[in-house]
């Protein structure tokens, strides 16, 4: 069938994830439903962060919470010594109730509240990344308020980096509202007189879904040249922070940059032209957790409309929302088929949402004839999946289980 993984497998009409039925796991807590193989997500994290760390060891991956905020799945790289990128308040409380260590902790986003601020403060994170001067300067008075002695700040900058992704996607073009422009933050850099608030970072996130090399190379030179230039203002940078970004195969066949190749162009990079200690920090998200995750989803009704044949299913954009926002494909598979008679019938997959954009696939050849009860896996939902979830239409949050070591458990998102 072609969608075979180390952690998925499909024998005898049955799909399992992580050794596990998947049928059964439908059938135990119902559809649609969540289901993440912990161990793959371990396995992706371990790999990413040996090729950093083989080219940079004083490398640190903070897991993009946006990405994916399951607990058992944060719980689980905090217990590996993983940090964490936050960009909320319940982000950081999720990420020091796990474990993080505050150092290893990330505070990012364009328009942080005082709340945030003053709670990230008090935390003592490793890095807030500032998305303007005026948040810079807040941080300083926060900081005299609180009596806090020092707080470590890094500007995110804006590079100005045009990238090949999905334009909702891309964040580093200088026109869009991220981060602040490299001649402002020399002139400010200059001129300011700050007593707590230390430019400590460096901070560039040039879009998500990336496969560009290049990009990631000149993201890394260009960070460093910045540094060099602001050391004559006596500014003494010893964290760059090179965002997440880097892209998944979504589609079976399509060619995904590997953690080697990234690692190449960012800590490789940063090595061979960095000549001072510092530490570097990679806020991956997707490409640590995509993988690792299904959504079942029912077979409702089926029917012919005009020359489409649609299979109308349980789960729904609330469910699962990056096909309708981006357009964005993804691999439909059986999970457990009534027939197992081979069909080429490709099928329109729609939801129960009231919304024309609330399908997952159309002209899916799923390669059986599907029945109602029938359950179908949309694959690589591990990433912007349950966390871009939603309540849209009174529907309830779908359910999200954990597989780990063959056996499984319900878990927060
Ligand atoms: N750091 C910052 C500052 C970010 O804005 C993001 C993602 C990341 C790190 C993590 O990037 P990743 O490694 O996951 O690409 N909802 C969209 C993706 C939005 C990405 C937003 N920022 C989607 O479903 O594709």
């Amino acid at each position: 069938m072609g969608h075979e993984g180390p952690h998925l497998t499909f024998s005898d009409g049955d799909l399992k994830i992580g050794g596990v039925s998947a049928e059964s796991i439908a059938g135990r807590y119902g559809t649609p439903v969540y289901v993440t193989d912990i161990d793959r997500v371990l396995e992706r994290y371990a790999a990413a962060l040996s090729a950093l760390r083989a080219r940079y060891p004083n490398s640190l991956i903070a897991f993009a919470y946006k990405s994916n905020s399951t607990k058992a799945v944060v719980e689980a790289l905090s217990r590996r010594g993983g940090g964490a990128t936050v960009v909320s308040l319940s982000g950081l409380k999720l990420a020091l109730g796990c474990g993080v260590s505050p150092r290893k902790v990330v505070f990012d986003g364009p328009s942080k509240s005082r709340e945030e601020l003053a709670a990230a403060i008090k935390a003592g994170v490793g890095m807030i990344n500032a998305e303007s001067t005026q948040e810079v300067l807040e941080i300083e008075s926060l900081c005299a308020r609180l009596k806090a002695r020092s707080c470590r700040v890094g500007f995110r900058v804006n590079l100005g980096i045009k990238v090949d992704t999905h334009a909702g996607l891309a964040t580093g073009s200088s026109e869009h509202k991220f981060g602040v422009g490299r001649e402002e933050v020399v002139r400010f850099c200059k001129d300011a007189k700050l007593a707590r608030a230390k430019i400590f970072g460096l901070h560039s996130h040039i879009g998500s879904q990336l496969s560009d090399p290049w990009a990631f190379r000149s993201q890394t030179e260009e960070l460093l040249s910045l540094a060099m230039e602001l050391k004559e203002s006596g500014v003494q940078i010893r964290e760059f922070n090179l965002g997440g970004g880097l892209g998944v195969s979504y589609k079976r066949g399509d060619e995904a940059m590997t953690f080697d190749a990234y690692a190449d162009a960012t800590a490789g990079t940063f090595a061979r032209l960095c000549k001072e200690p510092a530490r570097l920090v990679f806020e991956l998200g997707r490409s640590i957790v995509a993988d690792s995750t299904i959504l079942l989803t029912r077979v409702n009704y089926l029917k012919r409309m005009g020359s489409t044949d649609w299979a109308l299913v349980d789960a729904g954009m609330n469910d699962f929302l990056r096909p309708a926002l981006y357009g964005a494909y993804h691999e439909i598979v059986p999970a457990h088929t009534m027939s197992r008679a081979p069909s080429d019938k490709g099928y329109s997959i729609g939801g129960p949402v009231c919304e024309t954009s609330d399908v997952f696939g159309t002209g899916r050849r799923i390669g059986v004839e599907l029945s109602r009860g029938d359950l179908l896996a949309i694959l690589d939902v591990g990433a912007y999946g349950i966390s871009m979830a939603s309540t849209y239409n009174m529907r309830p949050l779908p359910a999200t289980i954990v597989v780990h070591h063959g056996r499984h458990f319900p878990t927060s998102s």
